[in-house]
């Protein structure tokens, strides 16, 4: 029932969103705890695991209810000690060769099914799709050590392997492959798609075993990439977004001259990116988050400025997830956003660290790229994402820099701004908060416009007005 719904409406939020999200750390959004706290990993069954091999339940009846159309999760056994959960579900129109989208939520540390079910679940299912989780996130679990994104790639592409290798899954392996994200995966996106591109070349080359991934498709939206180009952003869109200031103009001048400030957040990002230790980049995201990040959101709703703090909306799903849980297999309770895995990465500074030059690799590569943001989002704002697709230095990047934006309308209505260069585009969808197809515009149903986007993309198309 719930599939129809989401389809028929296009309706995301009921599966769409959870509020795995950015941690509020001591106060501070995205902060660096002094003294993490650790949460003892789950207890499970290690003698139950399969190491190099999925674990599945097939056609458990949650989500998917529509008769003949497949579906399956579980786990792929990275090692004794380590599970990735994931969540298939088989596209309702040609199985067989549509493509197959990822979805990864960004965190880090956070569970998939917040936007997950949004893009390619919710709208069309002409594409079959997969979430996957990283270890400790969600239902996934066992060692807690990933705390870069370089880590969760090479899992992440040690989970692919597995699951192409199934014989269940073995005729998606020459299909075309997307990866679509969004918050952190800002980062994650153009590691994990850098990672394997650079392991199908080392499989041509033969210096590495395995299946070639055949990745045609990356997709981010209100990505963390290149916080350098983007902090700035927090400062304008604070200021002059589309809707109301958030903070006064003496909190917007406090935030900027922690900008500008000889030792403060421009000139830390910039030590981070010229080779930082993990320190470096750590102290970093503490400064430039609590002095920049954290304060501007004001008395809003850092995901939805048309919201004050804290937005009910889009529903928490923790409950729902956890009432079907072992009907899908699942082993351990979900956990939204695991601390661990936060902390890890905010030790090494990751956050800070700038994923934009895997981005230039993947769009050179000639992957179909879209980075597409919300504009009532704060937290990755579109002045910052604007502003690093500006700074992107590839073989499109003049085309780009030639346009100026175009209105994309959706049924001929208006619903944001776009440009195309070559296989690259980027929207400003209006109307919309972090979970972008979550939103609704105008007259426009709950996620219409993301819909056509992600319809437009999926089929290689450049973004076009309808
Ligand atoms: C931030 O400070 C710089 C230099 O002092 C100034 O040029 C800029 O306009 C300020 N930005 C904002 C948004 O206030
Ligand atoms: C997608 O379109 C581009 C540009 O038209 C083309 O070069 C590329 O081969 C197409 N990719 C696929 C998978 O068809």
């Amino acid at each position: 029932m719930l599939l129809h719904r989401l389809s028929v409406f296009i309706a995301i939020p009921i599966l769409g969103v959870i509020g795995g999200r950015i941690p509020v750390i001591d106060g501070v959004i995205g902060g660096v705890s002094e003294s993490p706290d650790t949460v003892e990993p789950q207890l499970f069954d290690i003698a139950a695991t399969t190491p190099g091999k999925l674990r599945v339940v097939e056609n458990s009846g949650v989500c998917e209810t529509t008769p003949g159309v497949y579906q399956a999760s579980g786990y792929g056994d990275l090692t004794a000690t380590q599970s990735i959960w994931f969540w298939f579900f088989a596209s309702r129109k040609n199985p067989d060769t549509a493509p197959l989208a990822l979805w990864f939520n960004g965190g880090p540390g956070s569970s998939t099914p917040r936007s997950q079910l949004t893009l390619s679940l919710g709208i069309t299912r002409q594409t079959s799709y997969i979430s996957i989780q990283p270890v400790g996130v969600g239902f996934s679990h066992g060692d807690l050590k990933v705390g870069t994104s370089q880590q969760a790639a090479a899992d992440v592409w040690t989970f692919m392997q597995i699951f192409l290798s199934d014989p269940r899954f073995a005729k998606y392996q020459t299909n075309n492959l997307a990866i679509w994200t969004e918050s952190y995966g800002g980062h994650y996106g153009p590691t994990f798609a850098a990672h394997f591109l650079a392991q199908n070349s080392a499989i041509a080359a033969g210096t590495v075993q395995g299946l070639n991934l055949n990745l045609k498709v990356l997709g981010i939206g209100d990505g963390l990439t290149d916080p350098l180009a983007q902090y700035p952003g927090y400062i304008i869109y604070a200021g002059t977004n589309p809707y109301h200031p958030l903070v006064s103009g003496t909190v917007i001048a406090h935030a900027n001259s922690s900008w500008t400030a000889s030792n403060g957040c421009r000139t830390q990002i910039t030590a981070c990116y010229n080779g930082g230790s993990n320190s470096v980049c750590s102290a970093a995201q503490s400064y430039c988050n609590n002095n920049i990040l954290s304060p501007l959101a004001g008395i809003y709703d850092v995901y939805y400025v048309l919201a004050t703090n804290p937005d009910p909306y889009p529903p928490d799903i923790t409950s729902y997830l956890k009432s079907v849980a072992s009907k899908i297999g699942a082993e351990v309770t979900w956990q939204i956003t695991n601390r661990n895995v936060y902390n890890n990465f905010a030790a090494t500074g990751d956050w800070m660290r700038n994923s934009a030059p895997d981005l230039e690799t993947v769009i050179n590569a000639g992957v179909r790229t879209i980075v597409f943001d919300g504009d009532a989002d704060y937290i990755l704002n579109f002045n910052g994402v604007e502003a690093m697709v500006d700074k992107l230095n590839t073989k499109f990047t003049s085309l780009y820099q030639q346009q100026a934006f175009a209105t994309y309308k959706v049924a001929g209505q208006t619903a944001g701004q776009f440009k195309n260069a070559g296989t690259f585009s980027y929207i400003r969808i209006y109307g919309a908060g972090h979970e972008v197809p979550a939103y609704k515009f105008g007259n426009l149903a709950t996620g219409q416009a993301a819909a056509q986007m992600f319809n437009q993309i999926m089929a290689n198309q450049s973004l076009v007005s309808t």
